[in-house]
């Protein structure tokens, strides 16, 4: 397994060199280095047997025929900028180590999914691949510009409502780095989780008046930049007073943006994250009266629009027991645990009995090219998951 393994993290790091800007890892949804992502595992998935696409969604999708009912194994490939070589892709080529580890000794189906766009970074709309799997994606929630790249692509968006799982799909497994500090605290290779907290994303713009910044006096500014600035403080002091909450205001672009211009507009991405719903919709709504308040006060005007409202999603009951008997079966201490990242299993999850093995993220690091992972765990992780599809072929259910 081990040789598997390090076939598996060597092709993650040579999908990481796909990328839309050199020296580092940014590969956005349908962007073209895609195309050579899809190519290098599409051809891994066809020399095992499997029957390759790429729905009108954009994801990528290997389909090993076996018998009913079928095992979805699958992450996503779009990264953040400057990304690791790990999140999410790691998910998809040991989907296509599970299926060659396996040979054809199961006979279970299993099909193997790269999702198109998990991140949201091109477009701001997240998981637009796996929503569309899941059948909850409505082509007029997509910017035209996002219905454009998927027909640059080759692909039609019309056609949006096709792309949803088949009727004998029964279980869904995703293969995850745990991207925090939890199991390398505890020195442990493996985390079944059990729930995936709740998100909600909003774009806040501070909309005030560009002047001059030589001659214009400070009392009469509308600098929807230094409302920004305000208001971001009060951000992190909310959330701090709340822990687990999370808030994080982590992109900004300023209209002019030049040294010697007093900012006109000032447009901000809020992430906001609890397990808890109610806890966590209750702290945006004070994020945004704040907002709010600091733009009444400096004669800055502020929109507001929701980007996402992702409510918390706990995971499978029975697919969590069979997954942590497949971890002890490998030889492996069984630890459960909730996920502070979001995950694709969190769209599935309402639609289909879905089950996330996360694997230890060395440093807690990720988003960051310094994200890594271990041989061993990597191993580790393929042993359970080749236990938990002979187990699944057999109970057939
Ligand atoms: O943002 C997240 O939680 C995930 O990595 N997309
Ligand atoms: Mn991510
Ligand atoms: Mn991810």
């Amino acid at each position: 397994m081990r040789q598997l393994a390090a076939k598996a993290i060597d092709l993650c790091r040579r999908i990481a060199l796909c990328s839309e800007e050199p020296g580092i890892t940014t590969r956005t949804f349908l962007s073209p280095p895609m195309r050579d992502v899809y190519r290098a595992l599409g051809g891994w998935m066809e020399e095992w047997g499997m029957r390759v696409r790429v729905d009108d969604a954009g994801n990528l999708r290997g389909l090993r025929e076996g018998r009913s009912p079928r095992l979805i194994v699958a992450s996503h490939l779009d990264t953040v900028p400057n990304a690791g070589a790990f999140d999410g892709v790691l998910g998809v080529v040991l989907g296509i180590a599970l299926v060659e580890a396996l040979g054809d000794s199961t006979g279970v189906g299993i099909e193997v999914i790269g999702f198109s766009d998990e991140e949201g970074v091109r477009f701001g709309v997240p998981f637009i691949g796996s929503r569309a799997a899941a059948g909850t994606l409505r082509a007029e929630e997509l910017p035209e510009a996002a219905l454009a790249a998927i027909r640059e692509f080759g692909l039609n968006p019309e056609h949006l409502a096709e792309v949803r799982l088949a009727s004998d799909v029964a279980a869904y497994l995703e293969i995850h780095i745990e991207q925090g500090p939890v199991l390398e605290s505890l020195n442990l290779p493996l985390g079944i989780v059990d729930a995936i907290a709740g998100q909600s994303r909003l774009s806040v713009l501070f909309r005030g008046k560009a002047n001059h910044a030589g001659t214009t006096p400070m009392a009469l500014r509308r600098d929807a930049l230094a409302a920004a600035a305000e208001w971001i403080g009060v951000v992190e002091r909310i959330a701090s007073a709340e822990s687990p909450l999370v808030a994080t205001t982590g992109s900004i672009n300023v209209e002019p943006n030049a040294t010697n211009v007093i900012a006109g507009l000032a447009r901000i991405g809020l992430d906001v994250r609890h397990a808890c719903d109610q806890r966590r919709r209750t702290a945006v709504d004070r994020i945004i009266t704040a907002a709010n308040d600091i733009g009444a006060r400096r004669g800055v005007r502020v929109e507001v629009s929701q980007r996402l409202d992702q409510p918390a999603v706990e995971l499978n009951a029975a697919l969590r027991e069979r997954l942590a008997r497949a971890v002890s079966a490998a030889g492996f201490p069984v630890h459960h645990l909730s996920s502070g990242a979001g995950h694709d299993a969190m769209i599935l999850a309402p639609v289909v009995p879905s089950a996330m093995l996360f694997v230890r993220s060395p440093g807690g690091i990720s988003h960051h090219p310094e994200e890594s992972v271990l041989l061993d765990d990597v191993a580790a992780a393929l042993e359970a998951a080749v236990r938990f599809a002979r187990d699944w072929g057999q109970a057939g259910v």
